[in-house]
């Protein structure tokens, strides 16, 4: 590919997040075109061609990495298929954006990171999004000037707006559960703001409010982990899949001297009503609707990075880190002990 090409990218996925990565690539991306789809789902294929005009149209997934086409390919695929899909893509000689979490085991993980050693020309990335918040950038450059000491405790939460459709529980068996789904976002936030350091043990414990198809599977709609990292640092964290009023994510990251939050509530602007019925504000619906900016910011990024522009300013090792550590709270959240981690 020439310096001044267009980066040519193919998708694979065109579930709930799929769709807005495709859209985010095809209308609001520089530098790339997005010009493949797989999916074993014809009604989708038939989606990314009548509303993207792709004509490049895939139902397998091996075939469409193969794709002499493609410099890079976007898997916005089940968790569970992450693995498998991104060695295979990386060994087809794509460039791999794979969204989060990286694989459901660090040791699926670090199969991962061995295969892209070998190619270290490609460009393989793990959709953090948080990471390209605004707020987030923000909140890191700060701690990082050491205006707030030395950052020692993060409380950090995912909650997300409870779906009556059933979503969720179709959704959960090939997550990985609540912690690897929704903690490993917090997870990867703590470990950034924290420097780093090396997880040492991790506890959890959760219950079920709503969801109670979730128990079959061992999964739970709300649950808490705490971990314990080298060198005295600490971490809270809080999931849960039943908010009543909607999407609402915050950090907060406490330090020898002061601390600083990201995200407090959930309004959706800064439009408050009061009336009759009292004084409120709407609340932010989704991951996409609070994150849309940063999943601009992150597929620009990966394009960037495929082009030789900049480096993705996250690692594959960091993905397989917040991995351990949300594999571990899961164990933990099954056994009602501790687990260590070494
Ligand atoms: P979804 O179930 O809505 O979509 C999955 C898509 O994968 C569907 O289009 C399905 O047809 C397709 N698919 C299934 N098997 C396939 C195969 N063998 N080859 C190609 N495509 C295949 O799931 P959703 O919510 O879109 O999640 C997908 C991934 O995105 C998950 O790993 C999830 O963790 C991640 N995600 C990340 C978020 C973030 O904040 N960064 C938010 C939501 C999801």
């Amino acid at each position: 590919m020439s310096a001044a090409a267009p980066l040519r990218i193919g998708i694979a996925g065109l579930g709930r997040l799929g769709r807005r990565h495709a859209e985010t690539l095809a209308f609001r991306t520089r530098h790339c075109r997005l010009v493949a789809a797989c999916s074993p789902v014809a009604s989708e294929l038939a989606w990314a061609r009548d509303k993207l005009g792709i004509t490049a149209l895939h139902e397998d997934l091996d075939r469409f990495v193969r794709d002499a086409k493609l410099d890079a390919v976007v898997l916005v695929t089940p968790t569970s298929l992450h693995a498998a899909q991104a060695i295979t893509a990386l060994e087809a000689g794509k460039h791999v954006f794979v969204e989060k979490p990286l694989a459901l085991d660090a040791a699926a993980c670090e199969q991962i990171e061995a295969v892209a050693a070998r190619h270290p020309q490609l460009v393989a990335m793990v959709g953090f999004v948080r990471r390209f918040d605004p707020s987030y950038v923000q909140a890191h450059a700060h701690l990082a000037s050491g205006a707030l000491g030395r950052p020692f405790l993060v409380r950090s939460q995912t909650c997300d707006q409870l779906d009556p459709s059933g979503f969720f529980v179709r959704f959960a068996p090939t997550s990985g559960g609540l912690f690897m789904d929704c903690s490993v976002h917090d997870i990867d936030l703590a470990r950034w703001m924290l420097g780093n350091p090396r997880a040492t043990r991790a506890f959890a414990s959760g219950t079920i409010a709503v969801h109670e198809d979730l128990a079959p599977i061992g999964d739970i709609d709300n649950g808490l982990g705490i971990v314990e990292f080298e060198g005295g640092a600490r971490a809270v964290f809080y999931a849960s899949r039943t908010f009543a009023h909607g999407h609402e994510p915050s950090t907060e990251v406490i330090g020898t001297a002061g601390k600083l939050t990201v995200g407090v509530g959930a309004a959706r602007d800064h439009v408050v009503v009061s009336d009759a019925h009292g004084v409120r504000q709407q609340s932010v619906g989704d991951f996409f609707e609070r994150f849309s900016q940063a999943f601009e910011r992150e597929m620009q990024a990966f394009v960037d990075a495929c082009r030789g522009e900049r480096q993705a300013p996250l690692t594959l090792h960091d993905a397989t880190e917040a991995t351990r550590i949300a594999q571990a709270l899961t164990r933990s959240l099954q056994s009602g002990s501790p687990v260590t981690l070494v």
